[in-house]
């Protein structure tokens, strides 16, 4: 079946972007001339899916306001010949529906990515977390694929150096990868400290999940931190599913700090028709 809602958990307060962050959500900075939240969606929207689940929180009105269809805009620049940006600000949550739900308390991402049941339904569905940009939607199109063929979830993960699992959701592999990067995965474990981390395979926020996560997710206890962790509902799947990993070399940034962000800016930038030239000339001047 193919998976049709995205949740996307936007309901973070990007203290590790303050002050930037204190009146605009860091989803909403933009990365050329789209807002990173954008560029999340049209990954998600490139693999299939038309239903995108934010889950916002009230302090950040402006993601709703992102969604809301404004007529008035779109009517100027349509007179002003400008069709194409109308056409583009036309198309938000008119080609796919946008849906926006809130988290009232920071409990941690499993309770982030709880809010969408109701959004979603029993159906199964994509999570993507919006700090990192993977670029395309390759992944996820291979990770739907995965998912239909197997019947079980399946997350994305890449190979860093054993110093670095700590921060991340992390691996345990019940064999080895196959040609397409595809692992089977027997459990997961957040954050661990990197000398007991059963493998350097770190979840990297890309998600599809079977419908039963809603289950294990509603059925969290406090986890690492003392917040619900998305990673323990998925540890209770893969201990009696199928469950699997796809692991990838994908050009991952994270933008919920600012160093990730500025280097996604320029990646970003390098592709984009309307900047690439100049945006190399200025690099290869600074070279010099
Ligand atoms: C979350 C997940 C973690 C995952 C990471 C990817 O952690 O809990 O498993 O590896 O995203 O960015 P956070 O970055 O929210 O602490």
């Amino acid at each position: 079946m193919q998976v049709r809602s995205a949740v996307i958990p936007a309901a973070g307060r990007g203290t590790r972007f303050l002050p930037a962050t204190k009146a605009v959500p860091k989803e909403l900075f933009p990365i050329g001339d789209q807002p990173a939240l954008q560029i999340v969606i049209d990954e998600a929207l490139g693999a299939g899916i038309d239903h995108i689940v934010v889950v916002s929180s009230r302090d950040k009105p402006a993601i709703a306001d992102y969604f809301e269809r404004d007529d008035e805009l779109i009517g100027l620049l349509d007179e002003s010949g400008k069709t194409q940006l109308a056409e583009r600000l036309r198309s938000i949550g008119t080609d796919w529906r946008a849906t926006v739900v809130y988290q009232d308390e920071p409990r941690g991402l499993g309770h982030a990515v709880g809010c969408a049941r109701e959004a979603v339904g029993d159906e199964p569905f994509a999570v993507l977390l919006p700090d990192e940009l993977m670029g395309s939607s390759a992944l996820l199109a291979q990770m739907n694929g995965v998912c239909a063929s197997t019947g079980g979830s399946v997350v994305a993960a890449i190979n860093v150096p054993r110093d670095e699992v700590g921060s991340y959701g992390v691996i345990d592999p019940a064999g080895a990868l196959n040609a397409d990067g595809v692992i089977a995965v027997r459990d997961l474990v957040e954050k661990p400290d990197p000398a007991d981390a059963p493998s350097n395979f770190i979840l990297t926020g890309r998600y599809v999940l079977t419908a039963d996560a809603w289950t294990e997710i509603a059925a969290l206890k406090p986890g690492r931190g003392g917040e619900l962790q998305l990673t323990d509902a998925l540890r209770a799947q893969a201990a009696r599913a199928p469950f699997h990993a796809v692991v990838s070399e994908v050009s991952r940034h994270d933008t919920g700090n600012p160093l990730g962000f500025l280097t996604a800016s320029i990646e970003l930038g390098l592709v984009n028709p309307d900047l690439r030239q100049p945006l190399r000339a200025f690099l290869d001047q600074l070279k010099r």
